[in-house]
Parts: C-alpha cells; sequence; structure tokens
C-alpha cells in the first residue's frame, strides 16, 4: 500500500513527489508545533500534533495522517520553509466560494438523512426515489469493472451508498472534493 501510495501522491502546491517522513522527522516536526513555531499555508496557527505525515520531495510542505487519510489540502499543508512562496495564487475566489458552501452548508447533513446540497439541487421527491436509485447504479455500465486507482473527482463526500459499488473491486478509490483529496484502500 504504501509503495503505490508514494508512486502516486503529489504535493499540490509544488507538484512535485512526496515522501513519508520518519520517526525522528515527526518528534522534530512536533517539537516545533509545540513551541509554536508553524503555521498552515493559509497562515494558521499549526495546533495540533501528528503522528504521521508526508513531506514535499523538496522538504517545503508538510501533509499531515489523520485516520490514515493523507490530507492533501493546499491552505492545511504545514510550511517548513517559507522561501520562494508566492501567497497571492493561493486561492482563486471562485474556488474558495465553492469551498465555503460545500463546507458549510453543501454537506451538511439534515434529519432525514440527505445533503444540504441535494435538497437544494436534486429530485428528492419519494416518486422518484427509484428512478434515481437505478440511475446511479446504471452509472455501474460505464466505467471500469476492477483495477488498481479509482479516481473520484468532485467526489464529496461519497452522499449516496450506490457509488460505493463504482470501486467495489478496486484497490484504492481516491477522492477529490474541492476541501481534499482523501485515499482509502478498498
Ligand atoms: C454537486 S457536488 C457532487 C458530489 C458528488 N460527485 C455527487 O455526485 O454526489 C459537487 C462537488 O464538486 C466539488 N468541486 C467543485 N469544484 C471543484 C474543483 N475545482 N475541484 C475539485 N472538486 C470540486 C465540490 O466540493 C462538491 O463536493
Amino acid at each position: 500500500m504504501r509503495e503505490c501510495l508514494w508512486t502516486i501522491l503529489r504535493c499540490p502546491i509544488t507538484k512535485g513527489a512526496l515522501r513519508e517522513m520518519d520517526v525522528s522527522e515527526i518528534k522534530e516536526l512536533n517539537n516545533r508545533i509545540s513551541k509554536g513555531e508553524l503555521v498552515h499555508f493559509d497562515r494558521i496557527l499549526v495546533k495540533r500534533e501528528i503522528t504521521a505525515a508526508f513531506v514535499s520531495i523538496n522538504g517545503q510542505f508538510v501533509y499531515p495522517v489523520e485516520e490514515g487519510i493523507v490530507i492533501l489540502l493546499q491552505n492545511l499543508a504545514i510550511v517548513l520553509d517559507e522561501s520562494g512562496l508566492d501567497r497571492t495564487r493561493c486561492f482563486e475566489n471562485e474556488t474558495k466560494s465553492v469551498q465555503d458552501f460545500y463546507d458549510q452548508v453543501g454537506w451538511q447533513k439534515e434529519d432525514g438523512g440527505l445533503f444540504v446540497d441535494a435538497l437544494k439541487f436534486e429530485d428528492v421527491r419519494p416518486v422518484s426515489k427509484d428512478y434515481i436509485h437505478k440511475c446511479h447504479l446504471r452509472v455501474n455500465r460505464h466505467l471500469k469493472p476492477s483495477g488498481k486507482y479509482f479516481l473520484d473527482v468532485a467526489s464529496g463526500p461519497i452522499q449516496y451508498p450506490e457509488y460505493l459499488s463504482y470501486s467495489t473491486d478496486f484497490d484504492v478509490r481516491i477522492c477529490r472534493a474541492v476541501a481534499q483529496i482523501v485515499l482509502f484502500s478498498l
């Protein structure tokens, strides 16, 4: 699993390769975090210590691993080296507003178990339920049935269980939302 991650993971800022940090590097990093020396890319102070992480090959940015998920988020990258950093390009307005919408509104779950995004933009009437369910499953006809990696761009939180059927026979599903990239083994 680790070997395959190394070959496909890329730093979202430098676009270069990443490598896993070793125990002594994590210790040193946590030492700096506890002294309040480090900030994230969006300039927020790093507060939480980490247990595992990937670092860009040039040693500039660190991406923590939390609960087995590599947090490949530009604005949550921990900056080890500020040199040559062009912060003016860190967020385009449109991207930021889409991210804010999904973080604050779209991916909130309502009492009935549906997400606000679905309630706002999809047909969630009971009369459509069976048809929509079949539509979701029909997507399988157009996908490769199995393989190593399944890339789900703009995945959101995998809001319907049918979506999981798309990657049943893949080794790893890679989910990309504005706010995050998550990788998990299937
Ligand atoms: C309408 S939701 C669809 C979610 C999911 N694919 C589904 O069918 O339920 C749109 C998703 O696209 C993501 N998104 C929008 N712009 C994006 C971008 N430039 N890069 C990656 N994800 C993006 C949003 O964060 C949101 O999760």
